[in-house]
């Protein structure tokens, strides 16, 4: 991996994701399965940028798509090859991953936000939606999720945790206004045999603009729809959604 790159979602926090916040990918694969139907593409490749544990890639799959992969984390890739053995996953950053010929590409959970890739700049991010762009056929289609400035909450910071039956989560998030970067600070403790191992993961994400993300798609050729949450479920504030068509 270059130097450019952070270690994060390690093998307990990519676990307590898998375990305990999928459902909002699986809501994710529901629309995006129902923008494939609506757009009468019934087969083909999907392309999944930041695929974590491979929850969308089984839908996916289930729904008889094939199913490809790409995520920094070599914790969140072997899960996905766990859940999905037909599928294919690759660790590699969305930024440099060689994207074939495919009918959807998603990346679902804030995922163009993170800078575990320093490389993460409005310009790459440019490039990869013509790179995208290229590799779909008409109809195909781009859907994503992205954290916008807002995204701290009201005052800007939050304290939060959750738990399951094997693990537990703490977290704290500030978000810098004027940088426009949230920085979430995660303390994790999961069961291993009898006792809780403590890990700890620093988050940082650069909070895109949703009028700017939508121009650039335009300009690049898609026609663009925004979404406030996926089928009933809404965003939280500082969040939207996107599909992007190709004509
Ligand atoms: C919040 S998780 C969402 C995972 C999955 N899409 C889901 O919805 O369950 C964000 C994922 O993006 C991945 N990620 C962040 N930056 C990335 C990059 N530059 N290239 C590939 N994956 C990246 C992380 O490793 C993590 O698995």
């Amino acid at each position: 991996m270059p130097k450019s790159i952070t270690n994060a979602y390690q093998n307990d926090l990519a676990y307590i994701h898998d375990a305990g916040f999928g459902q909002f990918a699986k809501n994710a694969a529901a629309e995006v399965l129902k923008c494939l139907r609506q757009n009468r593409v019934g087969d083909g490749l999907v392309v999944d940028l930041g695929c974590g544990s491979g929850i969308l890639a089984e839908a996916i799959s289930a729904a008889g798509y094939g199913a490809l992969g790409f995520d920094l984390s070599a914790a969140m890739v072997a899960l996905a090859q766990q859940r999905v053995p037909n599928g294919k996953f690759r660790q590699e950053s969305f930024l440099t991953a060689a994207l074939p010929p495919c009918v959807a590409v998603t990346a679902i959970g804030e995922v163009f936000n993170y800078l575990f890739d320093a490389r993460n700049t409005n310009a790459r991010l440019t490039k990869l939606f013509h790179r995208i762009y290229d590799a779909l056929p008409h109809r195909g289609l781009l859907a994503f999720d992205v954290a916008t400035p807002g995204r701290g909450g009201k005052t800007g910071r939050q304290r939060n945790y959750s738990q399951g039956t094997d693990w537990a989560c703490l977290f704290t998030a500030e978000e810098d206004r004027s940088r426009k970067i949230l920085t979430r600070d995660i303390t994790s403790f999961r069961k291993v045999g009898e006792f809780y191992r403590r890990d700890h993961e620093v988050h940082r994400l650069r909070l895109l603009n949703r009028t700017e993300l939508a121009a650039q798609l335009r300009d690049i050729g898609f026609r663009v729809r925004t979404l406030s949450g996926y089928g009933r479920v809404k965003f939280p504030p500082g969040y939207v959604g996107f599909v992007a068509r190709k004509p």
